[in-house]
């Protein structure tokens, strides 16, 4: 017998980069500018260190200007709300990101909602979250975005199938819901209050799973050859006593019944900051008609 299909997130998300690359120059060459990515960050959290220098190199790597804004934690609000006016009006910023999560002191919801939903490549703003639902042009968050790539990698049609998404947040669960049905899927989604969780994902041919428990989802929940998605990255204590990555997926259990399935780290992960990338090129497109 064959195993699962392991879905490579890594080289999915180099083929979404390869891609933004060549869309990139071939903007260079048409208007004379490349996009602009600004990224906000407020204090020294070490994970949003990371992100946001990760998300600084692939920027350029792609050929797009990376303006990074580093404030320090005790910046107020007003100022943070000065700042993003700024890069709103700036012609030289086409997307902009302010890193999550922001000093207990600032409201940050006020904050994003502040951009402009034409520059928000987060796509969390409320008139992106509707033009999503309606079926509208959007900005759309990062990691559904990906998740969507990724299921369609193994699957490119996803018409007809019974989804169920694992969670509900505003920032994977419901817009992760609002783009399969987009794809035409029958759409359920499943939370903490669900009854009978285990038969309801049963059904599904496509299960995504983000609800942040470590490996909540377990192999007899899944339909055999379904397509597993797992966007959970919690970190453990293994047996031995050392960290390790689990998704929100038993992979050991699932991974045995899964049509194909993604591993984490490795899955969902790279994809995000390839997503921000195509919103960066996309939020480019709109602004320049
Ligand atoms: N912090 C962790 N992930 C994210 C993300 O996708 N967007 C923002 N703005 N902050 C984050």
């Amino acid at each position: 017998m064959t195993g699962p299909r392991i879905i490579d997130g890594k080289a999915v998300a180099a083929e979404v980069r390869a891609e933004m690359a060549k869309k990139v120059a071939a903007i260079k060459s048409k208007h004379g500018q490349v996009p602009g990515l600004a990224v906000v960050l407020v204090g020294e959290d070490p994970a949003s260190k990371v992100y946001v220098r990760n998300k600084g190199a692939q920027t350029v790597e792609v050929g797009m200007n990376s303006i990074e804004h580093k404030l320090s934690a005790e910046t107020s609000q007003d100022e943070l709300l000065a700042l993003v006016d700024t890069l709103n009006k700036d012609p030289q910023v086409n997307g902009i990101l302010v890193q999550l999560p922001l000093p207990k002191h600032i409201d940050a919801e006020l904050v994003l909602n502040t951009i402009d939903p034409i520059k928000d490549v987060d796509g969390f703003h409320p008139v992106n979250v509707g033009r999503l639902w309606i079926g509208e042009r959007a900005l759309v968050p990062c990691t559904p975005t990906g998740s969507v790539i990724l299921a369609k990698s193994v699957a490119p049609n996803l018409s007809g199938m019974d989804a169920v998404v694992v969670g509900r947040s505003n920032i994977v669960g419901k817009p992760m819901a609002a783009l399969l049905l987009r794809e035409n899927c029958t759409v359920t989604i499943a939370h903490s209050r669900t009854r009978d969780i285990e038969n309801v994902v049963k059904k599904a041919d496509l299960v995504v799973a983000a609800v942040g428990i470590p490996e909540f989802v377990r192999g007899d929940w899944i339909k055999p050859g379904a397509i597993v998605i797992d966007v959970g990255i919690n970190r453990i204590e293994g047996p031995d006593g050392k960290g390790r990555l689990v998704g929100d997926v038993n992979f050991a259990e699932a991974s045995k019944v899964a049509g194909a399935i993604t591993p984490v780290p490795g899955g969902v992960g790279p994809m995000t900051i390839a997503c921000l990338l195509k919103n960066t090129v996309e939020a480019f497109e709109m602004q320049t008609g």
